[in-house]
């Protein structure tokens, strides 16, 4: 059936079943593959997007729950120009394989809505459910420090 989905700030009709996942309508239907698929069961963050500003599991989030206004990896930017937190992944670095961080760094655009400063205590708490088989958790901690500005 028909969803009228916003994402990344355009009006998107997808026509999925109601229990498809939305990491699927992202990937599948609309052939926006930064979003991606780690775990399937909510537990690695490889897929988080976020609706409304706050990280959301993409893989455990039916199309037909979506309420808000999706932002995936490919428009967290604006206007040509790369997020604070793209930036930061950047210029330190941040990335090995790079196959979780796109997830990373919208669940830290979510915790920075939140606390525009966030200590390490509270990066480690926001950041907790997205895996890194890299082991790159030191410097995602520094590279929202430095967005965190
Ligand atoms: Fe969704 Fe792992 S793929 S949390």
């Amino acid at each position: 059936m028909p969803f009228q989905l916003n994402i990344n700030r355009k009006p998107r009709t997808v026509d999925a079943a109601e229990d498809t996942p939305l990491l699927w309508v992202l990937r599948d239907e609309l052939d926006m593959k930064g979003t991606k698929y780690g775990c399937g069961i909510g537990l690695c963050g490889a897929c988080t997007v976020l609706m409304d500003g706050t990280a959301i599991r993409s893989c455990l989030t039916p199309v037909s729950a979506v309420t808000g206004n999706i932002t995936t990896i490919e428009g967290l930017g604006e206007n040509g120009k790369l997020h604070a937190l793209q930036q930061a992944w950047i210029d330190l670095d941040v990335a090995q394989c790079g196959y979780c961080q796109g997830g990373q760094i919208l669940s830290a655009a979510s915790l920075l809505a939140l606390h525009p400063k966030p200590t390490d205590a509270e990066i480690e708490e926001a950041m907790t459910g997205n895996i890194c088989r890299c082991a790159t958790y030191n410097r995602i901690k520094a590279a929202i420090h430095q967005a965190a500005g």
